[in-house]
């Protein structure tokens, strides 16, 4: 059979590592696809920077800057797209699709918010789009979900689905959120720029594709609740601690009568449920439904090489033409709030110091009839701030109650730091 040849978009963490797997595993490929796969172009950004290629990676191996180059070169099979962001890999990859190339793909950003598009126009050109590294880097979640359980319907995803996150908030056990921010961006799983990752938009997109195989539509992004754990201090995760609670950053999808419920959000679980020991990069996605009761897949949600090793699994599946991976459309359903689910939920206050201001701050939460179960207030021994921390939990509240109490109070009262709420997810 003839040779599959690739184009490679981006040299960076993820493509370096997929050549290098590509490389190292030329017989296993070969095996596995049916055809030897060779990179005869490789886009990078900057020419002049030196770039670790490994010499026995088959192909031509062609350097450039211009990704259309390689988009419109009749002699390459599949685009391999691994630059990131939305705008320009929306037109790469239509442009692809378009002129008869398969795609591969571990954006989840540019299929999260212009999954349709392209998703249809795949199906119309009949050419696969891969996304399995997409989500969950190593863990092959979307061939599971896809291929590998009953269809019909999945009651319920509870998914810890951004590695950085989940590294961050286990090193606040020991370390302040800028300190282990710092640590993960030097063990190369956040980027520069981490935002996308800590304001929890990046799991909402992973969410968002999860979603599409479950309820075969995209989701538009300003339809969930997305928070992230910029504002989370150690005290809250040594707090949950003593009351045998893991903060966890989460996705949840779950479906009920009236719709589905969908969200991203810091939570606190149980430290006994089955995502409290995720540790490290690791994400973990549960799945529930009636066949087959639950399930949890696990594995390195970040990291070059572990996003690499499903690159490589759907360059291969692309060069068999296997391309079920482009889930089928279905009908929209309506989007709930998690958080209209009444729950527990921990809150953390900045307060000042002085006579009356807790008095203030329950009576806030009773404004909206939310009680109190237990505070905790420890003594102020600072000599430079005149604010103390008060920890509080609810008992179980709608989150947009408590977000209304909280609303209720005095501005001097807020204006020290926002609150800080998490919900608990028994
Ligand atoms: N930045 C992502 C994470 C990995 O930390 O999970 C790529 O999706």
């Amino acid at each position: 059979m003839e040779d599959f040849r690739i184009a490679l978009l981006g040299l960076g963490n993820v493509g370096t590592a997929v050549a290098e797997l590509l490389a190292s595993t030329q017989d296993a490929c070969l095996a596995r696809a049916g055809r030897r796969v060779v990179v005869d172009r490789i886009v990078v950004r900057d020419l002049t920077r030196p770039r670790a290629i490994p010499e026995n990676l088959p192909g031509k191996k062609q350097m450039g800057t211009d990704p259309l180059e390689a988009v419109h070169d009749p002699e390459i099979d599949a685009i391999v797209e691994l630059v990131g962001g939305e705008n320009h890999p929306r037109t790469w990859i239509r442009e692809s699709l378009e002129s008869g190339k398969e795609v591969i793909t571990a954006n989840k950003a540019v299929l999260a918010v212009h999954g349709e598009e392209l998703f249809n126009l795949a199906h119309e050109k009949q050419r696969g789009l891969y996304y399995e590294a997409s989500v969950a880097a190593a863990v092959p979640v979307l061939q599971v979900m896809q291929q590998g359980i009953p269809a019909g319907p999945v009651d319920r995803l509870f998914g810890i689905l951004n590695g950085t996150c989940n590294f961050i908030l286990d090193q606040l056990e020991m370390h302040s959120f800028e300190e282990a921010l710092k640590n993960a961006q030097e063990a190369g799983l956040a980027e520069a720029d981490p935002t996308l990752d800590i304001t929890g938009m990046d799991s909402a997109h992973k969410l968002i594709l999860l979603a599409r195989i479950l309820l075969g539509h995209t989701v538009p992004v300003d339809e969930l609740r997305v928070e992230g754990i910029e504002n989370i201090d150690p005290l809250d995760i040594s707090f949950g601690w003593s009351q045998d609670l893991k903060l966890k950053l989460v996705g949840i999808l779950e479906r009920n009568g009236r719709g589905t419920c969908m969200g991203v959000m810091p939570c606190f679980i149980p430290a006994q449920h089955r995502l409290a020991n995720v540790r490290n990069e690791d994400n973990a996605i549960l799945l529930e439904a009636d066949p087959f009761g639950s399930l949890v897949l696990q594995g390195k949600g970040a990291g070059g090489k572990p996003t690499a090793g499903s690159v490589v699994a759907d360059i291969l599946r692309a060069a068999r033409g296997d391309s079920s991976s482009t889930p089928p459309a279905g009908k929209e359903t309506v989007i709930l709030d998690p958080g209209m689910r009444p729950a527990r939920h921990y809150l953390r206050l900045e307060v000042p110091d002085r006579p009356g201001v807790l008095a203030r701050v329950a009576g806030a939460l009773a404004s909206e009839e939310v009680g109190i179960a237990a505070l905790e207030q420890s003594e102020n021994l600072s000599e430079v701030h005149d604010s103390v921390p008060v920890q509080i939990l609810t008992h179980p509240v709608q989150t947009p109650q408590l977000d209304r109490a909280l609303g209720q109070l005095d501005e001097d009262l807020r204006n020290i730091s926002s609150p800080v709420r998490i919900r608990i997810e028994e």
